[in-house]
């Protein structure tokens, strides 16, 4: 596989000052989710996944694996793919191979991680009349990019699965959407994965697991701050929690600081003393009713073609054509 990459090597300095400005903001202590994705926070939350908990993974393939057909023969042709934060690529086997079956498709997965794109290669590099080439950027430099590449009358498929989508606040979320917009020409298509509302013990249970494999995920962002920045978080004083937000129909991950204990982060020219249950928050994850995601489409100049439901686990694949 052919690799771009334009990344900066301003990684620590941009993560310092990302850990700074959050752990500095009054009211609200917070840590900003992307940086949950290191390497051993990646492998974690592959592991979230495979947890029985956590049913959103497998209701988005089942999804992928039951209609990619009917979504692929929505499109038109020709297309290629550009998937937004491409992970270990699984899921999107089901619409490759559906769209292999009538003309020769390039992939483009659009990934900050390096390592989430070899496994992507790895996972995907052998289809018949598949190209992959991929683009280690972030999402929107990426597709920039892709969209500038494309011959003449090609159309773009561009996926976001898993619920990604719910990572940012509602309006971002919205405004990412109108940005993706502003990248296509009419025609192209965006298959958008939203995690819908459900019972709240139920949703609860998917992010405060048992197992503890969550907890570790959350808790493992003070550990790399450790890593990286040389800070001395103690773990052990801190403990993961999960919230429904009723009001922003979200769920939110804190790390609830167990005892009054000041923290060193020499990297970040940061020293902070924490209260007794005071709360870093880390993530949230929004959720969403169907006909919300058909709205938000149709504001941020999308018309949705298509919209199938999971039967297990309340869950949507949108398929959204840029009018
Ligand atoms: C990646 N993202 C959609 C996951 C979610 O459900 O919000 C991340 C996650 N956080 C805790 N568990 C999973």
């Amino acid at each position: 596989m052919l690799t771009y990459q334009t990344l900066p090597a301003r990684h620590v300095s941009e993560f310092a000052a990302a850990v700074r400005e959050g752990l500095l903001k009054p009211g609200q202590r917070e840590l900003p989710s992307k940086y949950l994705y290191d390497e051993v926070g990646s492998a974690l939350f592959e592991t979230i996944c495979l947890l029985p908990e956590y049913g959103l993974t497998r209701a988005d393939a089942r999804l992928l694996q039951t209609h990619a057909q009917e979504i692929v023969d929505r499109l038109p042709s020709p297309i290629h793919v550009a998937e937004l934060g491409s992970g270990s690529g699984k899921k999107t086997r089901w619409i490759l191979e559906a769209l292999s079956r009538r003309q020769r498709t390039y992939y483009f997965p659009i990934e900050i991680s390096p390592a989430a794109l070899a496994a992507c290669e790895k996972e995907l590099g052998q289809i018949d009349m598949v190209s992959m080439v991929g683009y280690e950027q972030p999402y929107l430099e990426g597709l920039r990019a892709v969209a500038q590449g494309r011959d003449e009358g090609d159309h773009l498929l561009v996926l976001f699965l898993g619920s990604t989508i719910g990572n940012f606040d509602r309006a971002a979320g919205e405004d990412f959407l109108h940005e993706v917009r502003e990248i296509l020409q009419p025609g192209d298509a965006l298959l958008l994965g939203t995690d819908l509302e459900k019972d709240t013990a139920t949703q609860l249970l998917a992010y405060n697991d048992p197992a503890g494999v969550t907890a570790a995920f959350n808790l493992n962002v003070l550990a790399r701050i450790n890593r990286e920045l040389g800070a001395d978080f103690d773990l052990s004083f801190f403990r993961h929690e999960a919230r429904w937000n009723y009001e922003e129909r979200r769920i939110e991950m804190h790390l609830r600081s167990m005892r009054r204990q000041s923290v060193r982060i020499p990297l970040a020219n940061l020293r902070l003393m924490l209260n007794e249950g005071e709360t870093i928050w880390t993530e949230s994850s929004h959720k969403y009713q169907p006909e919300e995601v058909v709205r938000m489409a149709e504001r941020t100049g999308f018309q949705c073609k298509g919209q199938w439901i999971d039967e297990e686990w309340p869950f949507a694949q949108n398929l959204l054509i840029v009018v």
